[in-house]
């Protein structure tokens, strides 16, 4: 983001901050501490605008010294990245503050005033994974300033580094160990079949997990189809007259919620993706995916721009070169630091905003056998051999065949079986039809994927009569899809829009009722 900041004069800010003040308190907004009612004295506002012009952020900035609650909870990194830049200091959020920016009308409210400076070597050598937060954090590890959780939203995507035996393989377990838990869509990516055992983790609902690159393309096209569904789905729920704009506000009006979408990557590098990853990614993450991609070894063009920008968090282990830690970690010293850590689970990161050490969370095998066991009662169906179809499968092939002309698509399938088959069956059967022992499909077409000459041959099923095919793939999804994004992305924009104007008004609203600046010096 190219921002600039422009900083109100200082009564003028003085009068923003105050009328601001006046308006929360009246809102019920209140802190009392020892000092009394309203220690809180904003200092600066800034308004950043992008290169054209168009406001982005109004950002109030607040003496820290005064806050009675200190946090590392943080919204918008660029934001923050970048006022931090230009102030030449470090910025955080108040949640509290941004709870009411969110349902007042202002973006951001930071303060700036550094913390205390943090001790070295403070961290524990090792900690246990606590208890999952409840809500849609996840938590990560113990910082300076504390333990580090983190929402979806707030993670956004996460490139992680680290060299053999560093932890890279713990975190990702430990994320898939919440997720599970809290009941989000896992997908599992793990070419070695040891970060994720499939025999293990497959056993989990829902979670699907793949060790090959066909397995992977197949999950890159189930997300993508379920992506298509929820376009569909947010086309059905407006807000304003708008689609919700992301899986979060869907979810605040749905009457089912959707979880999350985890797409977690082991030795992310060794995979040759068929498909523009970094694309897939980003058109989705407001349908709910979080992307997580690990490996010992980056190099800058790993980590092209569109990338780099979507996955913001960054967790850096021990790295062996400098060049892994600067296509990671943004700042030479930062990077330096990598080179030179220790400790297993140790990592340079930017989670709470700026780059400093953490200590990871350790997973402990206990924990998922604990999980396997809650979730073992809904799969233990057992692996089919080698090549005959379980019931399910059968049931499935049969409609693949008879229905779809031969061409697998699990959004059409989740309607034909509607009833008699899960979707968790029709996507499980999608990784494993996919896997390398099988290679039961084609290169996807459309929204679905053929299946092969060796799905026929290995399970002795007959091909469907092409005669009659017609046109298979003019799929009211793939057409829905496109204009539902069409007409999406114009609505947010309007959208946009539409918010800037309001805060834009509503800060000149503020100014017209200006009040005596006077009455801010009674305060302090
Ligand atoms: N957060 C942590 N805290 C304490 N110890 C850890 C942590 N993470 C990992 N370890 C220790 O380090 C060992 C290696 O961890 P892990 O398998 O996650 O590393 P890796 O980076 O995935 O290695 P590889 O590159 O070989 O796959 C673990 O067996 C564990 O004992
Ligand atoms: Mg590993």
């Amino acid at each position: 983001m190219s921002t600039s900041i422009q900083a109100f004069r200082e009564n003028e800010s003085r009068r923003l901050g105050f009328d601001l003040v006046v308006s929360m308190a009246s809102m019920g907004l209140k802190r009392d501490t020892g000092r009394g009612v309203w220690p809180v004295l904003f200092r600066d506002i800034f308004v950043l605008e992008d290169e054209h012009g168009v406001l982005r952020h109004t950002v109030y900035v607040v003496d820290a010294k005064r806050l009675p609650v200190r946090t590392t909870q943080i919204s918008d990194r660029g934001v923050l990245n970048t006022l931090s830049a230009v102030a030449k200091r470090r910025v955080f959020v108040d949640p509290e503050f941004e709870l009411a920016g969110i349902r007042h009308g202002f973006s951001l409210v930071v303060e700036m005033t550094p913390r205390p400076k943090r001790q070295r070597m403070s961290l524990p050598q090792s900690v246990r994974l606590p208890d999952t937060p409840e809500g849609d954090r996840i938590a990560l590890g113990v910082g300076p300033g504390g333990p580090v959780a983190m929402t979806r939203k707030e993670i956004r995507g996460m490139i992680v580094a680290g060299a053999p035996r560093t932890g890279k393989s713990n975190l990702l377990r430990s994320i898939a160990v919440q997720a599970a838990r809290k009941g989000w869509r896992l997908f599992l990516v793990d070419p070695q079949d040891h970060t994720f055992p499939i025999a293990v983790w497959e056993r989990l609902d829902p979670v699907s997990v793949t060790n090959c690159i066909d397995g992977f393309n197949a999950f890159l096209v189930d997300i993508e189809e379920e992506c298509a569904r929820r376009s569909r789905l947010f086309n059905q729920h407006l807000i304003d007259g708008l689609p919700p704009e992301d899986l979060e506000a869907y979810n605040t009006v749905a009457d089912e919620a959707l979880p999350p979408l985890v797409l977690l990557v082991d030795e992310f590098n060794s995979f040759a993706l068929r498909v523009e990853f970094a694309d897939i990614a980003r058109r989705n993450q407001k349908y709910g995916l979080m992307c997580v991609l690990a490996a010992h070894s980056w190099r800058a063009r790993n980590v092209p721009p569109e990338l780099s920008e979507l996955m913001q968090s960054r967790v850096c282990f021990r790295v062996e070169s400098i060049e892994t830690a600067r296509a990671v970690v943004h700042s030479t010293a930062d990077a330096r630091a990598a080179l030179h850590l220790e400790q297993q689970g140790r990592a340079i990161t930017n989670l709470t905003g700026q780059y400093e050490t953490m200590q990871v969370y350790l997973v402990e095998s206990g924990e998922i056998v604990a999980l396997m066991q809650a979730g073992a009662t809904q799969q233990f169906d057992g692996r089919p051999a080698r090549v005959a179809l379980s019931e399910t499968e059968q049931a499935i092939a049969d409609a693949v065949i008879a229905n779809l002309y031969g061409v697998f698509s699990v959004d059409r399938l989740r309607r034909l079986l509607a009833g008699s088959v899960s979707d968790r069956q029709i996507r499980n059967a999608s990784a494993r039809w996919a896997a390398a022992d099988r290679r039961w499909f084609e290169a996807p077409i459309g929204t679905g994927r053929p299946l092969s000459e060796r799905f026929y041959e290995q399970t002795g099923l007959s091909q469907p009569d092409r005669a009659g095919q017609g046109t298979p793939l003019e799929t009211e999804s793939e057409q829905g899809g496109k204009a539902d994004q069409g007409g999406k992305a114009g609505k947010g924009q309007e959208n946009r829009r539409n918010r800037e104007a309001d805060e834009v008004a509503w800060v000149e609203g503020l100014i017209a009722r200006t009040r005596a600046p006077d009455r801010l010096a009674g305060e302090a």
